[in-house]
């Protein structure tokens, strides 16, 4: 298929192998295509349709997501290939995102991918779209690989891993309610700025210095210890409601105006203090020296400026991928497929689409 394959590995996959990669998991319509050479993996093309329709819900409409991915998807994936200067006989897989997210949406991607395999002869990878996201990073930075402590914060996910090597991935914490991009979400809709509100709100946040609101930061126990539930678990609905309380109180008071961005800094100042904790104790508890930052709410700069200045002293370093790669994105998915193909993995004709599945190679600390 590519060209220059010099050797091929113990799975039969040419030692320098082309993946085109789809995603289709929520509202980002998104192909791309990665090349691995000479032991690293490059991108070649990106092409990210992005569905604007559903800011005008305030959120997400799965149906409406479906249509529009039926609509963008080959148009998408064709800019992809005509990008990478490349046509469908340059490529050795196809990578697609076969969960978690919305099952109507991964349908789109997994059928389409699982037919353009039957047509071409290309075999076809399935990928969790989270271990994509943890490999967005490296796409960018060649240093962003295991073992490093990784912190995937988005619309639908928080998780704090541990990842020893690319497969391995020890759950050491996860949200017990809201997502943290959803809370940022959800107080920013209360604040009335619109949806997705995680940028706006860090926009009217930085608009002050130190706020005059305070919220306590959830679930940092100063006494907890490692083994303790709460050491590294993560919960936001009782942030979200203090933030609706005192935004009704402003109301009350007709001060709203006056105190939205008081109130979206000290919400943010809670989140991103409960975050850096919980990066750190991971840092430490796995002496780890480097944190891979992963999902959209990565793009917070107060986050990975607080992270950084946090463990600087450990001589750590942080990696974040650019908003491009910390969005939803199918070069993250091209390069996790890169990853499983090696490992001889392929889609099974039975195997669909899944609302919801753990990573492979995730187990507890
Ligand atoms: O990873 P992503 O694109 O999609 C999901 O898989 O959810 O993440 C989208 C989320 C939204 O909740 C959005 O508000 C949040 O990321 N987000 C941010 C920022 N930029 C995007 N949250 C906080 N600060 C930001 N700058
Ligand atoms: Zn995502």
């Amino acid at each position: 298929m590519s060209g220059n394959v010099t050797a091929t590995n113990h799975a039969g996959v040419p030692a320098d192998c082309c993946v085109l990669g789809i995603e289709t998991s929520c509202d980002e319509t998104s192909a791309a295509v990665v090349v691995r050479k000479n032991g690293r993996i490059e991108m070649r093309s990106l092409v990210i349709l992005s569905q604007e329709v559903h800011a005008l819900f305030g959120g997400v409409v799965p149906e409406i997501a479906s249509r529009q991915h039926l609509i963008g998807i080959m148009p998408t994936v064709q800019s992809a290939l005509d990008r990478a200067a490349m046509t469908f006989n340059d490529l050795d897989a196809i990578a697609v995102t076969q969960a978690p997210g919305l099952v109507g949406a991964l349908l789109v991607g997994t059928s389409y991918a699982k037919a353009l395999g039957l047509s071409t002869g290309v075999p076809v990878v399935p990928v969790h779209h989270l271990e994509g996201h943890l490999f967005a990073t490296m796409l960018e930075d060649a240093q962003a690989v295991p073992p490093f402590t990784a912190l995937l914060v988005s619309g639908g996910h928080t998780l704090l891993l541990d990842v020893p090597a690319w497969g391995t991935y020890r759950l050491l914490g996860q949200t017990r309610d809201d997502a943290v991009g959803e809370a940022f979400d959800k107080v920013a809709k209360l604040l009335g700025l619109p949806y997705p509100g995680g940028r706006p709100l860090e926009a009217l946040a930085s608009t002050v210095t130190t706020a005059q609101h305070r919220f306590a930061k959830p679930m940092v126990r100063a006494s907890a210890v490692p083994g303790d539930d709460d050491y590294y678990d993560l919960s936001f609905s009782g942030l979200k409601t203090a933030v609706l309380l005192a935004v009704r109180a402003a109301e009350r008071d007709g001060t709203l105006a006056a105190v939205q961005a008081d109130i979206a800094h000290a919400f943010q100042e809670a989140v991103v203090g409960t975050l850096t904790e919980k990066v750190e104790r991971a840092v430490r508890q796995y002496r780890r020296t480097r944190i891979v930052l992963g999902g959209g709410v990565a793009c917070n700069q107060r986050l990975q400026q607080a992270i950084r200045d946090r463990v600087a002293r450990r001589g750590v370093t942080v990696f974040a991928p650019s908003p491009k790669l910390a969005t939803d994105n199918a070069a993250m998915i091209a390069a996790a497929g890169v990853f499983r193909f090696e490992a001889g993995e392929r889609m099974a004709p039975s195997l669909t689409a899944q609302a919801s599945l753990p990573i492979p190679g995730l187990t507890p600390a």
